[in-house]
């Protein structure tokens, strides 16, 4: 099974996935995620791996699995966003049962820390251009931009890319105003949560990495009591 852990904190991992983990015989899994629930795994077979290994990892993980062990592949937030679910459903032989136990994931999360910007409809968009081309990208960036959707930044910026956010930010800014409200959360929901509420104007000054997700609003997002908020349309 793949097991999404949510955004990190215990409380927003969800009863099914800690049942899942109390009850396999085997979890694998990125070493900082694994760290995140070492009191669950006890002395059970632990395979754990780097980043950028999810090929590996999915393969070994169905190695366990033919040996008619229940192995949990375990992934942050949620396993369909971004994570092990789908590699796992594309390396399985049809011999193997999968279930998928779903995470909060850091959209959620995000969002939930600054308000509600994502309550109207939204487009998700990783900037790590490792398996997506970034020509790709920015054309999504630009569809998104021009639909008027909310946009979330996943893998914002690392070390070896720093500058897609950079990019990102102008594409965006080509329909969209400089006021307009921007969410930037470090760590939701994993102790030591950061979170600024700022404009697309001046969100560049303000510490973004692969800790962090990103929530440009829409031409309607505003900023009220210090949340984020993007109207339905509710008249009242
Ligand atoms: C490979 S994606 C995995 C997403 C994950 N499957 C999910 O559903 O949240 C990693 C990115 O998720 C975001 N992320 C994951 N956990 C986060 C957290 N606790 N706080 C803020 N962003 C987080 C960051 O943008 C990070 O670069």
């Amino acid at each position: 099974m793949v097991v999404g852990l949510g955004p990190g904190d215990r409380e927003c991992m969800t009863p099914q996935a800690v049942q899942a983990v109390k009850e396999c015989d085997a979890v694998t899994g990125y070493e900082t995620y694994l760290e995140l629930i070492s009191d669950l795994t006890g002395d059970k077979e632990i395979v754990s791996s780097g980043m950028r290994k999810e090929v590996d990892r999915a393969r070994q993980a169905l190695e366990i699995a033919e040996q008619d062990k229940t192995v949990a592949v375990v992934s942050s937030g949620d396993p369909g966003v971004y994570g092990m679910a789908g590699i796992i459903l594309e390396v399985v032989s049809g011999k193997v049962p999968v279930e998928i136990v779903p995470g909060v994931t850091a959209a959620s999360a995000a969002a939930a820390s600054i308000g509600a910007p994502i309550v109207n409809d939204f487009a998700s968009i990783s900037l790590s251009d490792i398996l997506t081309p970034w020509k790709q990208m920015v054309e999504r960036i630009e569809a998104a931009a021009l639909g008027n959707f909310v946009i979330v930044l996943y893998n914002p910026r690392s070390k070896g890319r720093p500058d897609n956010i950079k990019t990102a930010r102008e594409v965006i800014l080509w329909h969209r105003t400089p006021d307009t409200p921007v969410g930037i959360v470090r760590k939701a929901n994993r102790g030591e949560e950061e979170k600024t509420i700022t404009t697309l104007q001046d969100m560049l000054k303000s510490e973004i990495d692969m800790l962090t997700t990103v929530i440009i609003g829409n031409s309607e997002t505003t900023v009220k009591n210090g949340c984020i908020v993007t109207p339905r349309g509710y008249i009242f």
